[in-house]
């Protein structure tokens, strides 16, 4: 399954998300990145908005991301933070690094958006050191069954098309798991502050462990 460009999609997400930074978004963000440290990888970093929250113990930054606008805007803000982060062209699915060469790989609002997600998360799991997290922010499928029938026809009609490939049907947790993860570390989330239909959806936040 290849991916479609979402030009439209890029020109005006930097500007969306951006008022949900100060929000709530922003201190989620903080939240989730403070204990990542070592080699890292962002994967769909968009237009860079996890840079200012990566601690000091971040080694090496490297980000991927699709669209060619939202890399342009993640290099000059990480120029601007003075960030040393690496941001090249690439897709989830297929990475081209090395098995076993990261600590961290990093998806926030992403693995709704990749068009093949366990493609995907094999590949995320491949590039991971042995005990290496996968630290994310996800939203996902509702567990309630009526709920879930909505939210695949709103996806099929509308929101996949206008929202840059999301989807709000994914069962993002079971696919973690099915890649070999050790998800313990991910809790269930509300983020409020999102525009529906995301305020509405749960979220997983945290880590999942490639096992050691
Ligand atoms: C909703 S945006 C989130 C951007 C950023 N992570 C954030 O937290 O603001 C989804 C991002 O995933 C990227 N994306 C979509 N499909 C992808 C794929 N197959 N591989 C990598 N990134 C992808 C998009 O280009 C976009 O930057």
């Amino acid at each position: 399954m290849g991916r479609r460009s979402h030009r439209l999609f890029a020109r005006w997400y930097p500007q969306a998300a951006a008022s949900l930074e100060d929000r709530g978004l922003g201190e989620q963000r903080a939240r989730l990145l403070a204990g990542v440290g070592g080699r890292v990888l962002e994967v769909g970093a968009g237009h860079g908005a996890n840079f200012p929250h990566y601690p000091q113990a971040v080694t090496e930054l490297i980000a991927v991301e699709p669209e060619e606008r939202l890399r342009d805007l993640a290099q000059e803000k990480a120029g601007d933070l003075g960030l040393k982060a690496t941001v090249l062209d690439g897709e989830a699915e297929h990475l081209a690094f090395e098995n076993d060469s990261f600590d961290a790989v990093v998806t926030t609002l992403v693995l709704c958006s990749v068009a093949d997600q366990d493609r995907a998360l094999a590949e995320i799991h491949r590039v991971l050191k042995p005990g290496g997290e996968l630290v994310c922010l996800e939203h996902v499928a509702s567990a309630n069954r009526a709920i879930l029938v909505g939210e695949k026809v709103f996806d099929a009609v509308l929101w996949s098309h206008v929202f840059g490939g999301c989807h709000t049907a994914r069962d993002t947790g079971a696919a973690i798991e099915r890649a070999g993860f050790d998800t313990e570390g991910l809790e269930p989330h509300r983020l409020p502050y999102l525009p529906f239909p995301l305020k509405v959806s749960p979220h997983l936040v945290g880590s999942a462990r490639k096992p050691a």
